[in-house]
């Protein structure tokens, strides 16, 4: 029954789709680091990014903690590994930024770089601490339930290509350029897939691996960030596929760092372990132009976005085009 009580609008309702608030962020960010595409300055790109979104962050109606942010306190004047963001009041969420994933690729004056945010309930992010790498798969939902991390690549390839029918031939496995993937890469040949490497950016490559409505990369494989895993996962929620991932030590050094730290360097995690629930939400913007996404475009009045916006609990993917008057571009930084 309607009642005068629940006209009141409940910011901590569980049907609030935070997505669509903290696009705005994303769209601040892209709008402010846009103008430093191809200038050559990886650190002011960024800079500008985390600027607008921490200024765009203050807005948004939730007491958020940023689980994954631009370091540790000492190392990162803003948006740092335990801040407090929004306005404070509910929901209590926990928060992954990157400003730009792709900073050199913003900087580089190349495709796809975003901006990115996502949100979780408190308590339900896993926390990469120093885990700066994991080796991760993302494939969409209907190869989800048979893939495994430790699959020999032919065999994962080909059960992706019965699961999607198609022919191994016929896939497209996403990977980050990288002399550490040279194996990974010689096995996906041999097998007769096909390779698409990026130079960076692996957040928009999950995204676009575990949308099954964009069949032009069937799978993300290989070694990046942890971070960008966990921002991923809340992405993964919403498109239905799967992330599996196991934290990767560079070296020794990094290997004991991680142990002391209690991290299970043989632990698969799987989508729900690396966001534990899926009233989760993701934003991503995009920066410089890919396939995924239009880039910033600046006008004599302005400038235009698109953006991506989804929600865990109901799948809900929205794709938005905004238009930003030039005074609202000039306040973001841009
Ligand atoms: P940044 O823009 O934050 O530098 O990240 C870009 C990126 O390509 C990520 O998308 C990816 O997860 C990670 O770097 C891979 O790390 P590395 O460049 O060290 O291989």
């Amino acid at each position: 029954m309607l009642t005068a009580e629940s006209l009141v609008p409940d910011p901590s309702r569980p049907d609030r789709n935070l997505a669509l608030e903290i696009v705005r962020v994303t769209e601040a960010a892209a709008l402010a680091s846009a103008r430093w595409q191809g200038r050559g300055d990886k650190e002011a790109g960024d800079q500008a990014a985390v600027d607008a979104m921490r200024k765009m962050l203050s807005s948004v109606e939730m007491d958020g903690t940023v689980i994954i942010g631009e370091g540790e306190k000492d190392e990162a004047p803003m948006l740092f590994n335990g801040e407090r963001v929004g306005t404070g009041h509910a929901p209590e969420v926990d928060i992954a930024v990157d400003p730009v994933d792709g900073t050199r690729l913003l900087a580089e004056g190349r495709p796809g770089a975003i901006a990115v945010l996502a949100a979780a309930p408190t308590g339900t992010m896993f926390d990469p601490g120093p885990a700066v790498y994991m080796h991760k798969l993302v494939v969409a939902a209907d190869a989800a339930d048979v893939v495994e991390l430790d699959m020999p690549i032919p065999d994962l390839l080909a059960a992706v290509a019965r699961a999607t029918h198609k022919r191994i031939g016929d896939l497209t496995v996403m990977m980050l350029d990288r002399p550490r993937h040279d194996e990974f890469k010689e096995q996906v040949r041999h097998a007769g897939a096909r390779l698409n490497l990026i130079m960076d950016g692996d957040v928009a490559g999950g995204v676009s691996a575990a949308w099954s409505s964009r069949p032009s990369v069937d799978l993300l494989y290989g070694i990046g960030g942890t971070p960008e895993g966990v921002t991923t996962a809340c992405g993964v929620h919403a498109l239905g596929g799967r992330i599996l991932g196991r934290m990767w030590a560079r070296d020794d050094r990094d290997r004991s760092d991680l142990v002391n730290a209690g991290y299970d360097l043989d632990l698969v995690l799987d989508t729900h372990d690396l966001v534990a629930s899926d009233d989760c939400f993701l934003a991503c913007t995009g920066i410089t132009p890919s396939e995924l996404l239009r880039g910033v475009a600046f006008d004599g009045d302005g400038a235009t976005t698109e953006s991506l916006m989804m929600r865990g609990t109901s799948g809900t993917v929205r794709r938005v085009r905004a238009q930003h008057r030039l005074d609202k571009v000039e306040a973001y930084g841009g």
